[in-house]
C-alpha cells in the first residue's frame, strides 16, 4: 500500500519534494484493533504549521512519519465487536491507504441521516464546528451588526459569514476571484465582497461598504489583509482570531507594535481559540447545523480532487487559494 511520509521541512512555501511516497506493507489488524481502508482526506492549513519543528497546539510531524489529519475510512477487517465491517469512520488517520487507528481517535458516521459521509470532514467537521463556535461563543452577533470575514469562501468562512446571516448582520466577505466572491453574493447571501487581489486598499473599501463601521472581524488570514479591518473597528467590537494563513509560510514574523491603538480606541476584544477549546459541546452544534442544513439557511460546497497521489497537491492549493468550500481528497 501507499504512503505519504514528510520528507523534509519546508521553508517557505510547500514544495512537492516535502513529501515522501513509499510503499509498505498492509498492516495486520491484532486483537481487538480494526482495520481500515482510507476513502476522504481533509487537507488543512494547520498543518503547515505541523510540518514546522515548532511547539503548539498539536505536535509537530516527525521527520520520515506519515503526514496525518481528518479522514473519512471504512472498516474492513474487525477484531472487535464494537465495530462492524462495511461501517465507516471519521477521525484522524494516517495518509495511507490502509490503517489500524486508535479507537479513540475515530467514530463511526451514522448514515441515513440524507447527508453526504463527507459533511464530517466540511460543514459538520472540525471547519464548520470551527466556524460556529467562533462567530457565536467569540462574536455574539446581534442583529443589525456588521461582520466581515477574511478567507470567507473557504470551509470555515464560507460557514461563518452564513451563521452571521442567520444572526440578520450584515456580512461581508474577502475572498481573491470574482468567481468566489460571486458565490459568498449570489449563493450564499453575503451583503457584499471584496476582492483582495484587486483591491489594494481594504480600509479605504470598508469605509465605502460599511460607513457604520465593523462590529465583528472573524479574522482567518491576518498580515495586511487584517490590518485594513482592523482601521474599520467600530467600539467595542470583536475580533475573533480563527486563522493567521497569511502567515504560515514565513519564516520569521515581524515583530513590534502594530495596530493596538485602534484595539484601544475603540475597546476591541480580541479572542484567539482552538476549536477543540469546545469538544464536549461538538453534537449541541452539530445538531444545529444539521437543522439549519435542512431548513436550507445553511449550504456547503466541497472542492474533491481524485488520487491519494493528488494529497499534497490538494494542501498545497490552500495557500495559492485553489478550493471554494472544504478541500478534500477522495483516495
Ligand atoms: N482556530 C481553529 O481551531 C481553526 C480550525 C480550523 C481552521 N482554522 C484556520 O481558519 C483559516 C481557514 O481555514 P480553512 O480550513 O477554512 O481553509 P480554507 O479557507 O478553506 O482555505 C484556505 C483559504 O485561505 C486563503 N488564503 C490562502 N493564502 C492566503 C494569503 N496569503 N492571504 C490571504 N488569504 C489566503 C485562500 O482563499 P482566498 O482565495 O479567498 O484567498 C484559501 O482558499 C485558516 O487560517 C486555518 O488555519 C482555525
Amino acid at each position: 500500500m501507499k504512503k505519504i511520509l514528510l520528507n523534509s521541512r519546508p521553508s517557505g512555501e510547500v514544495q512537492s519534494e516535502n513529501f515522501k511516497f513509499v510503499e509498505a506493507d498492509c498492516p495486520v489488524p491484532g486483537d481487538g484493533e480494526i482495520l481500515v481502508q482510507a476513502k476522504y482526506f481533509s487537507v488543512d492549513p494547520y498543518m503547515r504549521n505541523r510540518m514546522n519543528n515548532i511547539e503548539s497546539y498539536v505536535r509537530p510531524y516527525e521527520l520520515n512519519e506519515a503526514i496525518s489529519g481528518n479522514g473519512i475510512a471504512e472498516i474492513v477487517k474487525s477484531n472487535n465487536d464494537l465495530w462492524e465491517v462495511g461501517d465507516l469512520v471519521v477521525g484522524s488517520l494516517p495518509w495511507q491507504e490502509f490503517a489500524i487507528p486508535r479507537a479513540e481517535k475515530i467514530q463511526k458516521i451514522e448514515s441515513g441521516e440524507g447527508l453526504s459521509p463527507t459533511a464530517y470532514l466540511s460543514v459538520l467537521g472540525l471547519t464548520g464546528l470551527t466556524a460556529y463556535f467562533g462567530m457565536l461563543d467569540i462574536g455574539q452577533p446581534e442583529p443589525g451588526e456588521t461582520v466581515v470575514i477574511s478567507a470567507a469562501a473557504g470551509a470555515v468562512g464560507s460557514v461563518a459569514g452564513q451563521i452571521a446571516k442567520i444572526k440578520k448582520c450584515k456580512t461581508i466577505g474577502i475572498t481573491s476571484s470574482e468567481i468566489k466572491a460571486g458565490y459568498l453574493r449570489n449563493d450564499l447571501g453575503f451583503d457584499d465582497t471584496i476582492d483582495y487581489k484587486k483591491i489594494v486598499n481594504i480600509r479605504k473599501t470598508l469605509r465605502k461598504l460599511c460607513p457604520e463601521k465593523v462590529d465583528i472581524y472573524f479574522d482567518n488570514v491576518g498580515g495586511e489583509i487584517s490590518d485594513g479591518v482592523f482601521y474599520s473597528l467600530n467600539d467595542f467590537s470583536r475580533v475573533i482570531l480563527c486563522g493567521q494563513i497569511a502567515l504560515y509560510n514565513l519564516n520569521r514574523l515581524s515583530m513590534g507594535p502594530r495596530l493596538y491603538p485602534q484595539f484601544l480606541i475603540h475597546r476591541t476584544k480580541i479572542q484567539g481559540f482552538i476549536v477543540y477549546d469546545y469538544a464536549d459541546r461538538f453534537k449541541e452544534a452539530q445538531n444545529q447545523l444539521k437543522d439549519w442544513l435542512k431548513n436550507g439557511t445553511l449550504k456547503y460546497r466541497e472542492n474533491i480532487i481524485e488520487g491519494f497521489e493528488n494529497i499534497p497537491a490538494a494542501f498545497q492549493g490552500l495557500f495559492s487559494g485553489e478550493n471554494i468550500g472544504k478541500q478534500l481528497v477522495k483516495v
